[in-house]
Order: structure tokens, then sequence, then C-alpha cells
């Protein structure tokens, strides 16, 4: 949540800060600010509102020269999002500003401090408290601005990724990390700071990634120095050389970032298992997995943590795991685990489903299952995340960089891997044979190619979307593997175009949601052959004689659903396990057509932000 940017350098920085802010904004964007020093003083701006918005009332006023400079684009959490409580933020005297990704948990006790010691407040936001709390340890003990931050940050309870700067002694930006990501990008006598690379791509592909309690005090012309909050010892840092290109991070001719991501899962599954998935050799080589066999046929079960879309991941997961490699699973919300006092023991691998790899509940939930001895097994997209970092070994996604915020290709890639995983176990623990196992790797290896052919269907999803872009509920049903993809299409749906949606288990219907079913209730209904194929038609006719509108999702060639819904849209045939790797496609661009045609922000629903790094 919060997306921060920083420059110091030879460059005009307000350019590089706007741009770095736009690349963030799937980070949270209710309000967005920039602080400059032009060689005189702190020019400071800030609106609630998106970026563009800071950019058109910007230029107007305040100047926007200067070669250092901050910006933030904010996911409010304390205090609502509006000017004042938009960062950055001043501390009292005006000397210090400062912007924060994260939550000062202990900010109350700390606040009522420093009010008895005479200082004011504008917003209602745990920032403002903390940069008056640098002020205060820096007047109080008369030390430079970088001890200041280190004492201060020692006496914080929580999260941040913090950037200050002193107008006193404008040649140094410091900052530090605990829980939300920084990466400092090193150029030539020039340096960035961000949330992630994608705003200094274009000037350097060296990088640094602070660790947690890690600070740096970066000095124009002079470098970088990491220190450890805690205690003060001096850290050389590991530079890294970045992965990602420009052409990744841009919309490339689609209009949404969404559409372009839900394109791209043809060639993000491949990437997926690339040099993983021999069938050649029939063989999976995944290294994480490899060298902890031992563990993996040791163990009792496997649990899955997650939030949202990577949840469902771990819900199709679940019916993967038993079907191939017969080892049950347990599919749990990473934000209940951390808080239930489960039971977990050594003999549990847990894994740990994340996109960004910085969900604050899954990264709990993996600290907690690692304090009760269970080995920890992480599948991220965003290589050295804190939960790529944090788990005992994973797989990377290889999704590349997803900027919408609804969650696609990731999910499918998700699904990959955990395909991979499991038909890996399957395998080593004999529960398939050598010729099924080696059925299963040439199928996987055509779902890119019938990824493809799936999306052929976005023309008649169109129309379908055009006829129900009213509606104001929708049901998903699906059943077996495809019951997470009902609940993953539902979610799709209501978050970005608002429209109230629930999935369920095909034969939950008769249970209570059936009562729902009228003439005015879209139906969506994944009706792939196999997978209880019958069993769905006949749900189907219980829809059909309620007055329901089905949209049916089936297999290329179906006939019984063709004749009973109003609107069938195909893919191709696969096995079973592997049909949501397909049904998911449709889904997709259904949501994603009727958020276009209601107007809505497809890329940036409200509310809602990339990574959610407050529990
Ligand atoms: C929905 C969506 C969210 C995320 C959830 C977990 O489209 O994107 O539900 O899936 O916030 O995020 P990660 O996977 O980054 O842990």
């Amino acid at each position: 949540m919060c997306g921060i940017v920083g420059y110091i350098g030879h460059r005009d920085a307000y350019p590089i800060i706007i741009k770095g802010l736009q690349r963030l904004e799937y980070r949270g964007y209710d309000s967005a600010g920039i602080a400059l020093y032009d060689g005189n003083d702190i020019k400071l701006s800030k609106t609630k509102g998106k970026v563009s918005d800071l950019k058109e009332r910007l230029e107007n006023e305040i100047s926007i020269d200067g070669t250092l400079g901050i910006g933030h684009t904010r996911w409010a959490t304390h205090g609502v999002p509006n000017d004042v409580n938009s960062h950055p933020h001043y501390s009292n005297s005006g000397d210090l500003v400062i912007i924060h990704n994260g939550i000062i948990e202990n900010y109350d006790a700390l606040k009522k401090e420093l009010i008895k010691r005479g200082y004011t407040f504008k917003s209602d936001t745990d920032t403002e408290v903390l940069v008056n709390l640098i002020e205060d340890v820096k007047k109080n003990e008369n030390i430079k601005l970088g001890k200041a931050v280190q004492i201060a940050l020692n006496q914080v309870v929580g999260a941040y990724a913090i950037a200050v700067f002193d107008n006193n002694k404008p040649n140094e930006i410091v900052v530090a990390k605990l829980g939300s990501p920084l990466a400092i990008g090193i150029g030539e006598d020039e340096f960035f700071i961000a949330s992630d690379a994608s705003p200094f791509i274009e000037f350097t592909k060296n990088a640094i990634y602070l660790e947690d309690e890690e600070m740096a005090i970066i000095r124009r012309n002079k470098g970088v120095k990491v220190r450890k909050i805690k205690n003060d010892a001096l850290v050389d840092p590991y530079i890294q050389e970045l992965q990602l290109n420009l052409e990744q991070i841009e919309k490339g001719g689609y209009d949404h970032f969404m559409l372009k991501e839900i394109h791209e899962q043809p060639e993000a599954i491949f990437d997926t298992f690339r040099g993983r998935l021999l069938s050649n050799e029939a063989m999976i080589k995944l290294a994480g997995v490899e060298d902890n066999m031992k563990k993996f046929l040791a163990a009792d079960r496997i649990i899955v943590v997650a939030c949202g879309t990577s949840w469902h991941a771990g819900l199709v997961s679940e019916y993967i795991f038993e079907d191939l490699a017969r080892i049950p699973v347990e599919v749990e919300y990473a934000s209940e685990f951390r808080y239930r006092n489960p039971v977990i023991t050594e003999k549990d691998i847990v894994i740990a489903i994340s996109q960004s790899g910085e969900t604050a509940d899954t990264l709990a939930a993996i600290k907690l299952a690692k304090s009760k001895g269970a080995f920890v097994f992480g599948v991220c997209n965003v290589v050295g995340s804190s939960i790529a970092r944090e788990t005992d070994a994973g797989a990377y996604t290889h999704a590349g960089p997803e900027i919408g915020v609804a969650s696609t290709k990731a999910f499918t890639t998700q699904i990959t891997v955990l395909t991979l995983m499991a038909l890996r176990l399957a395998r080593a623990k004999g529960t398939l044979s050598s010729s099924e196992f080696r059925h299963h790797l040439i199928e996987l290896e055509t779902i890119p190619s019938k990824v493809e052919e799936a999306l052929k269907s976005d023309a008649y999803v169109q129309t379908v979307a055009d006829i129900y872009k009213y509606a104001t509920n929708f049901l998903y049903l699906g059943r077996g593997f495809n019951f997470p993809v009902a609940l993953e299409g539902a979610l799709k749906l209501k978050e970005i175009s608002y429209i109230h949606a629930e999935g369920y288990p095909a034969a939950e219907m008769k249970h209570g949601p059936i009562a729902l079913i009228d003439e005015q209730m879209p139906v969506v209904v994944i009706a792939t052959k196999k997978g209880h194929y019958e069993k769905v038609v006949s749900n189907i006719q219980e829809i059909k004689s309620r007055k329901g509108k089905i949209i049916g999702i089936v297999t290329k060639g179906d006939v019984s659903v063709k004749e009973l819904a109003d609107h069938v849209i195909e893919v191709p045939e696969t096995l079973e396990c592997l049909t949501p790797l397909l049904t998911t496609i449709p889904l997709q661009l259904l949501s994603y057509h009727i958020a276009v045609m209601l107007d809505k922000n497809v890329d940036q629903p409200r509310n809602l932000a990339k990574s959610v790094t407050v529990e």
C-alpha cells in the first residue's frame, strides 16, 4: 500500500518523481504529493486524487525546479483521503519532510507524548507523528538526521518504508525499511528511491533492495551508506542487476494493463514452465522441491496460506495435489490462520502463495508457521520480495510485472507452478504412472496455445458483456477443479465493475442461492466436459426452470449445454485438472468488458491497492 519515490542527483527531480508515481499508482491512488528542494527551500504540493490531479495542480502551484525530491501516492490507512492527510508531511519546524508507506502501530501513544512536549498536528496520520518524533530526537540530542531517524525508529512499532530530508541539509535523503519494500537505484552520481524498481528502470539497472530493519543515508555525489537500525552496524549492500525492462511496465498498445496482462497469459504460462517442464526427458525440475524432496515426501499434509486471488489459486491446488499426489491439503485465509492458534507441526509443509510477495497477512502466517517448526515454501511473482525471502524455499511464477490491480496472469501462473509441484511429487510418490505423468506433461505444454485459442472468444464475450452490463447481481457456479474458478470469476467482476457477484460450488445452489434466481439473474456456469459434466447440466436445468439467464463456459464442440444456455463460450479441451487454466480466461474477459462498458477504472478500482501491506 502506498508508493514512494525519491531522487537526488544532477537531473530535474520533478519529471522522474511524477512519472515514477504514475508507475507506482497500482500501490494506492487516493491521494498524491511531492516535495522538491529548489536550491533555496522546500516546495511541497499534495492533493486528494490521482497523480494526474497532482500533476495538473502542481505545475501552476509551485516551482518544479530542483534536483532533490520525494513523492508519494497513497492508500489511506490513518485518516481519510484528503489534501491534509496526503504525504509528504512536514515536521512542526518545517525543516523535515517525510513520505511513508506502512503503519506506525503505536502512533497514538507517541502522539500523546509529543503533544505534551508542545507539538501540534495538522493531519490524522501516523506519518506526521513519525516526522515530529524524528525532529524531537534530532533537537533534543543535537544530532544529524540519520542518527535521529535511527533513534526514532527504535521507538516505533509497525511497518515502514520512509524517505526523509532536511531543509537545512539538502544534500542527503535518509531512507529506512521494515515490512514495506524499498529499492535504491544506483546511477552515475545520482540515486533513486522507490517502492519497486519501475520508477528508475530507464536510468539504471543497478539497485539495492534494503532488508528489513535497515536504513540508508544517500548523499549527493558521495554514495549510499547502509546500516542496521537496531545496532548501527554498517552493512555492505548487495547491488543487484535488474532484469526488468521498460516494455514490461508499459501498456504496449492495450487500453488497460489488465487487458494486456490477460493477453500475456500464453507467454507468462510458458515462462513459468520454461526450463522446468522437460517433456522429452519426462522430467520436472523445480529446485525448491528437489532440494527438499525428503521433507515433501515425509509431510503429513500441505497447508496453503494466501489471500484473495492467490487464495483461489491455493484452492485449485487443493484439488490438484490431492488428485495427483494424494497429499491432504488445507487451504487457509492467511488473515484467519495467523490469529487462530492453528495446529501446525514439523511434519506440515506450508505453501504461501502471493503475487506481490508483500501481503502482510500472508507474511505473518509464514512467520507463525515457521515458529511452529513447519517448512514453508513460497510461490511468489515478485523476485526478492519479503515473502520470497522469508520462506525456506520456493518457486517463482515468472509472470512478469502485474500492474493492473485485478490479478489475472498471476493467478494462472500460480496454478501452473502448483501443478508442476503436484506432478513432481506425484512422480516421486508413484501416485501417477510414468505414462500418466508423461501425458500430463505433454498436455501442460499445450496450455499456452490453448489459452491463446480461449482468448479468441474476446469478441463474443464483449457481446455477452453488453447484454448483462446493467445486471446488479451475478452468480458463478462450478464444480471440482472449477469451483475455485467460479469464486475467482465472481471476485474479478466485483472488484472492477462493482457489481455484486457470488461464486458457489454448483451443487450448493439448491441449499440457498437458488432462491435468488429469477429472470434478472445472470448465472455463469462452468460446464466443461469431464468434471461432473452431467451433474452440472442438471444444475443448469434447475436454473433454467427458474428463468435464470445462463452463460455457459463449455468445452469446444459441446452440445447439451448449448441447448439449454442463453450463451455459451467455448474453451479448448484439456485434462480435467488443467481446465482452470482455460476456463478462467473468458471470466477475466467478461469482467473486464463489463467494467469498461460501465466506465469504471479497470486498472485502479476504488478502495483497492495492488499490494496489501497492512492487515
Ligand atoms: C484480486 C487481487 C487480490 C490479491 C490479494 C493477495 O484481483 O489481486 O485479491 O490476490 O490481495 O495479493 P498477493 O497475491 O500479492 O498476496
